[in-house]
């Protein structure tokens, strides 16, 4: 099967590049290489994939859709992951605009491309975020209202809309996938953990933001096998990833504790645009997908260390 990933250079997209390899599957990747990610960092991600096998690359943005679609009609696959985009709720706050562009316009493009190109599924990387502030209770995926905290939640909730009328028009199969937290190796250096650990490396301090926050951190390997799952499935539905069990930040700075006995904290109020807490029902993705995520917090943290360790100049 051959599949395109949009945001193929990026965290999640290089790693499911890999795994496509690894299951005798044919990725095709688009990636613009910009400046959110490092260089250095993506230019590495690319060459593990290369590493593992063969993968066509075309180094273009998702937002120029002739380029797009001609990419479409020369590798014609069978499916299209868009995983690319602009990600991170506080960067969001201070340049709505771009996430706008590049979330919704940019899906627009990936869409109307895929509908031009006869492509039979697509999948879209959604996020937890679209849910808002709903703490302490598991989040089905019936429960998403559109009252959303950030700029970067709205254009993922506004480009799920997208999906489905562009699923409606062109009847193509349709899957959203509502990823919660993802951590792992080669994570984004933007997120809490690759920024706790690099602090740690340097011996400074690290921030926590509010009391009492929980996350429901997803290993990167369960997201993957997740879209494995939905790239096999035959039906258009929307599905939370997630690990299905908050983790509570002392339970995270435990971990960290344990890691880096030496760890100085920092306590800070909340900051707007993050929700308190999030926790996937993934219920529904458990019984139609046959998703089971697999890898405990504990495991998932030891190994992104361990990765950390290894690639200290990539943190
Ligand atoms: N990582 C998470 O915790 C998480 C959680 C929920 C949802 N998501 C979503 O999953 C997707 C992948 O996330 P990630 O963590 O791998 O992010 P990432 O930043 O590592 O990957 C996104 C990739 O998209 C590429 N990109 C951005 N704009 C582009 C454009 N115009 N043309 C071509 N490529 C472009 C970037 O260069 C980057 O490599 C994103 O859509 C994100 O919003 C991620």
């Amino acid at each position: 099967m051959k599949v395109l990933i949009t945001g193929g250079a990026g965290f999640i997209g290089s790693h499911l590049a890999i795994r496509l390899l690894k299951e005798g599957m044919h990725p095709v990747l688009i990636d613009h290489l910009s400046e959110e990610l490092p260089h250095a960092r993506k230019e590495y991600q690319l060459k593990q994939v290369f590493k593992t096998g063969p993968a066509a690359y075309y180094n273009c943005s998702f937002l120029e859709r002739e380029k797009v679609s001609a990419i479409m009609e020369k590798e014609k696959p069978h499916a299209v992951v868009h995983l690319g985009g602009l990600a991170g709720v506080i960067p969001s706050l201070k340049d709505p605009s771009a996430y706008i562009k590049t979330n919704i316009d940019g899906t627009n493009n990936v869409l109307a491309c895929a509908a031009e190109q006869n492509v039979k599924h697509v999948i879209f990387a959604s996020s937890s975020s679209v849910y808002g502030e709903q703490a302490g209770v598991p989040l089905s995926e019936d429960m998403a209202t559109g009252r959303v905290l950030s700029p970067y939640a709205a254009s993922k909730a506004g480009a799920e809309a997208l999906c489905h009328s562009y699923r409606h028009m062109y009847g193509f199969q349709m899957n959203i996938l509502r990823f919660f937290t993802v951590y792992g190796p080669w994570g984004r250096p933007d997120m809490a953990f690759a920024t706790f650990i690099r602090k740690l490396f340097h011996n400074e301090p690290i921030t926590i933001y509010g009391q009492g926050t929980g996350r429901d951190y997803t290993y990167i390997d369960d997201i993957v096998s997740g879209i494995l799952l939905t790239l096999k499935s035959k039906e258009s539905d929307v599905y939370n990833l997630g690990s299905g069990r908050p983790v509570l930040m002392s339970e995270v700075v435990d971990e960290i504790k344990h890691h880096f006995p030496n760890v100085k904290l920092l306590q800070k109020e909340a900051r707007i645009g993050d929700v308190t807490s999030t926790w996937a029902d993934v219920s529904k993705a458990r019984v139609k997908l046959g998703y089971d995520p697999a890898v405990s917090f504990k495991k998932g943290f030891e190994e992104t260390v361990a990765w950390a360790k290894e690639h200290s100049d990539l943190i």
